[in-house]
């Protein structure tokens, strides 16, 4: 399959979430600012009241009730209302009600385990990185949505031989394709205009440890945590990955993560707390 001719097919709109490619517009101009991403949001009532219900959300712990998305803003922090406006917005592409075996709400609980995992350990070395980290979680899978929402039957003979024949996603995804989910949806985000270290993780985020020699040192940090988040939320079973294929996570992986290994209990039980406290605020409509 050629997958430019795939992404040339969905990078427009209307299957590109508008939020998305406003914010990542304005991103890359430099120009959004404060007041203008607060302009964004509140165009969309929906959205504001559901941006409004998870800045409340106690994921975030916030002892004040968050009334209005100035305020949003200006308590939880530009970042994080950015970050949540993108994945609110990303989340639209994994809803879609077709008819499959494929348990597309497990992928998505998958992807929002994977954020909250890999923010949790970020946060052990950069608190300042915590945010963006939230973002690739969600975003490291949405190459297998763009081959669910555009090639359903591949994707589920993917899985099937995948299955039967032992071998791995990835092998499958190569042999019915000719390229992997990451490659597919390192492009997708690329063509979204998303950040180049956004790109580079979901390209990344299956190699333990990941090639990060040419790598900003800020980037590598993110796919670090990103690589590792997202075994951790398949190994605490948070969603569901199409994948339920485990790796062994290097000892220099959690070393350069900064995270002692019999932390890893404590560390395990605020990951799945946290999980659980964005999933019940999530909401699904
Ligand atoms: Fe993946
Ligand atoms: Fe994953």
């Amino acid at each position: 399959m050629e997958l430019d001719a795939l992404i040339e097919k969905v990078g427009d709109l209307p299957t590109l979430p508008t939020v998305v490619a406003r914010i990542n517009r304005e991103m890359e101009n430099e120009s959004l600012t404060a007041h203008g991403l607060g302009v964004i949001i509140s165009e969309d009532s929906a959205f504001t009241s559901r941006i409004l219900r998870l800045s409340n959300s106690a994921f975030y712990g916030m002892p004040k009730q968050i009334s209005s998305v100035d305020k949003a803003v200006t308590i939880l922090g530009f970042d994080t209302v950015k970050n949540l406006a993108l994945s609110l917005s990303v989340y639209s592409f994994f809803k879609g009600g077709r008819e499959t075996v494929i348990d597309i709400p497990g992928l998505w609980n998958h992807s929002l385990a994977c954020a909250v995992c890999t923010k949790l350990l970020i946060a052990k070395s950069s608190r300042k990185l915590a945010e963006e980290a939230f973002l690739f979680g969600i975003l490291h899978d949405i190459g297998k949505m763009l081959l669910i929402n555009n090639n359903l039957a591949d994707m589920e003979n993917v899985l099937r031989i995948s299955r039967d024949r032992g071998i791995t996603q990835n092998e499958a995804e190569r042999e019915i394709f000719g390229f992997t989910h990451q490659k597919a949806g390192a492009r997708l985000a690329k063509k979204w205009k998303f950040p180049g270290n956004i790109v580079m993780g979901i390209k990344l985020h299956h190699d333990l440890p990941p090639e990060i020699k040419k790598l900003a040192p800020e980037t590598a940090a993110l796919v670090r945590a990103l690589c590792v988040g997202n075994q951790m939320a398949k190994a605490l079973s948070l969603g569901i990955s199409t994948n339920p294929h485990r790796r062994d996570i290097p000892v220099i992986m959690w070393k350069s993560l900064h995270v002692n290994r019999n932390e890893l209990p404590k560390l395990s039980v605020k990951m799945k707390e946290d999980f659980n406290m964005i999933l019940r605020d999530w909401g699904n409509d």
